[in-house]
């Protein structure tokens, strides 16, 4: 499996109020493993300090054009030589214009224009700003120059005013940041994924349920998206929000998801049962709340529809990927589970590592044998995850 390089990042800070959210933006980006080196223009210096940055991101910050401590005096071909992207966040209507018009009048203009590396800007400005047909033109001029253009996003501003401006939040950036970088090796696919758990209905109040988070499935529907599909990710109950671009249907329970999935399978591509689902319901929910008493209670379970077994034995299945979260035995379990299944492919983790936490570790189950995916955070899992399904659905469509 191909190695993700580490990705680095000039992220330039232009003076906005939105200046603040860099730091966090910073942070995010860091944390999704990408290298970042921060210059910042002087008025960026009135909203946030070089300080805040270089401690945030462990590394001197660049401000000045001619900056000593560039031994050959050119701090603006070095940086931008140094970068596999450069990021301007927040970009303000004053920047696009430079960049729009090839100004370099100072050292993150002036890197702009010496860079050999893509750009992205994620624009921060008054709703009035952004409006203005100036601003519409210089924009305009950046798409057709082939500058990535984040946002804005539209609702209340510092100013006081709302509308269209403001700059997308920091995870949002973040996300759209990492996605840049992935290869979009599902442009075309469907992707259909069941994620969270399910919630069968013992009364009023009572119900069977797992304490599966829906983090793995979320964070496999976002390495989809990112890789270019289009998803659809029926999700039982979580506290999580949908990765942005992905087509979410809320379920409760296996039935309903059930019901879901046979709505959307049919001009699907690849699906993946992420989803801890019940495998039992109750026979007879009440609809009122059962009353304690000094008796045993005994509840009839019936079991329920198998999604990913109903799936996988279509007449013209998708390429099917399953889950399975073991106590113990998870090769012995796991496999088991791909034959009764009849899945090319099997994911095992092990459930008390898996369920709710923010890592995890995945063994890969299909006719080439087992591949460990080792610890770590479950969109990084994820991303490798849909590498391998692409070079197995490659080689099963062919
Ligand atoms: O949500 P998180 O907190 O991030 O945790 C992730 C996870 C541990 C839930 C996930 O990684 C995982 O392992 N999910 C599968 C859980 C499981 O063990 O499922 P299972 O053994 O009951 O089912 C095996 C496969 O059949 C799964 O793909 C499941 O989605 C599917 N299935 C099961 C029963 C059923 N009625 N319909 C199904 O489609």
């Amino acid at each position: 499996m191909e190695q993700q390089s580490v990705k680095r990042i000039l992220l330039g800070i232009t003076g906005g109020i939105a200046a603040y959210k860099a730091a966090e933006l910073l942070r995010l980006l860091m944390k999704q493993g990408m290298e970042v080196q921060v210059a910042m223009t002087e008025a960026a210096g009135h909203f946030i300090t070089p300080t805040t940055m270089q401690g945030l991101s462990g590394k001197p910050v660049f401000t000045d054009q001619w900056d000593a401590s560039a031994p050959n005096g050119m701090a603006h071909i070095n940086l931008s030589r140094a970068a596999d992207a450069i990021v301007i966040a927040p970009a303000t209507a004053d920047f696009i214009a430079k960049l729009a018009h090839g100004l370099a009048d100072d050292l993150l203009s002036t890197l702009c224009l010496a860079r050999n590396c893509p750009l992205i800007v994620a624009p921060a400005m008054n709703r009035e700003m952004w409006q203005n047909a100036a601003t519409q033109r210089n924009i305009a001029q950046l798409l057709a120059d082939g500058v990535r253009v984040l946002g804005p996003d539209c609702g209340m501003q510092a100013c006081g005013e709302e509308g269209m401006g403001r700059m997308l939040e920091a995870e949002r950036l973040a996300q759209d940041i990492a996605a840049f970088f992935q290869p979009r090796r599902f442009l075309g696919r469907k992707i259909l994924i069941t994620a969270g758990p399910t919630y069968e209905v013992i009364d009023a109040v009572r119900g069977i349920t797992n304490r599966s988070s829906g983090k793995m499935g979320y964070a496999i529907a976002r390495a989809a998206l990112e890789q270019g599909a289009e998803v659809v990710l029926v999700s039982g109950p979580t506290a999580l929000a949908k990765p942005h671009g992905a087509q979410g249907v809320d379920v409760v329970s296996a039935a309903q998801m059930f019901e879901v999935v046979q709505q959307q399978v049919g001009d699907c591509d690849i699906f993946i049962g992420v989803a801890a689902v019940a495998d039992y319901r109750v026979a007879q929910p009440s609809e009122q709340k059962i009353k304690k008493s000094a008796a045993t209670l005994t509840l009839e379970l019936v079991p329920n529809p198998d999604i990913l077994a109903y799936v996988a034995g279509l007449p013209k299945p998708p390429f099917c990927v399953g889950f399975a979260a073991e106590s113990e035995d998870l090769a012995k379990h796991a496999e088991q589970k791909r034959c009764v299944k009849n899945v090319p492919l099997l994911v095992g983790n092990l459930a008390q590592q898996a369920i709710g936490s923010d890592d995890n570790e995945l063994v890969l189950f299909d006719d080439s044998g087992s591949h460990v995916l080792p610890r770590a955070d479950k969109l990084t899992l994820a991303r490798l995850l849909m590498q391998h399904i692409a070079q197995r659905y490659e080689g099963a469509s062919k």
